[in-house]
């Protein structure tokens, strides 16, 4: 089925400019950027959208790191686009990442690890209202 999924070029991608080598990887593997704009979260927007992470020992760093510099957030639309993004962006750790995906090649750490995808249809759902408004997503 065709799905919608909500992704972050995060702070260490926009630093080094990485946005549109990201977003190549995207297009190349058939996922429609539908909907994108770039915004420096505040601290108490990422302690929200990161909310499910607040007793782990990272969150603290983690919003931190997510304030640090601007982000973009986008709506990846395609078949599978969930499951998809997932296996473009490669595990969360660049260390484990396999070869080709976008935290193997951009990654700098587990924390610095330049995108963001939603893990689950539901999520993406919140994600996404999160960020955006229905009119925004143009597909
Ligand atoms: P993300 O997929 O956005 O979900 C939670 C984020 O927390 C993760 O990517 C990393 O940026 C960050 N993080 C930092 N340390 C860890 C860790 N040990 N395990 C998982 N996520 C971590």
């Amino acid at each position: 089925a065709i799905e919608h999924t909500l992704s972050i070029i995060k702070p260490d991608a926009t630093r080094r400019n990485l946005t549109g080598a990201i977003n190549a990887k995207f297009e190349a593997a058939g996922l429609r950027i539908v909907a994108q704009k770039r915004i420096h979260l505040t601290k108490a927007q990422a302690e929200t959208f990161y909310g499910v992470h607040k007793e782990r020992p990272f969150f603290g760093g983690l919003v931190t790191f997510m304030t640090s510099g601007p982000v973009v957030a986008q709506v990846l639309e395609g078949e599978g686009a969930v499951a998809k993004n997932r296996e473009i962006m490669g595990a969360t750790d660049p260390k484990k990442a396999a070869a080709g995906t976008i935290r193997a090649e951009f990654a700098e750490d587990i924390e610095a690890n330049s995108v963001h995808g939603s893990d689950a249809a539901d999520t993406a759902a919140h994600e996404i209202a999160f960020f955006f408004a229905g009119i925004e997503i143009v597909g």
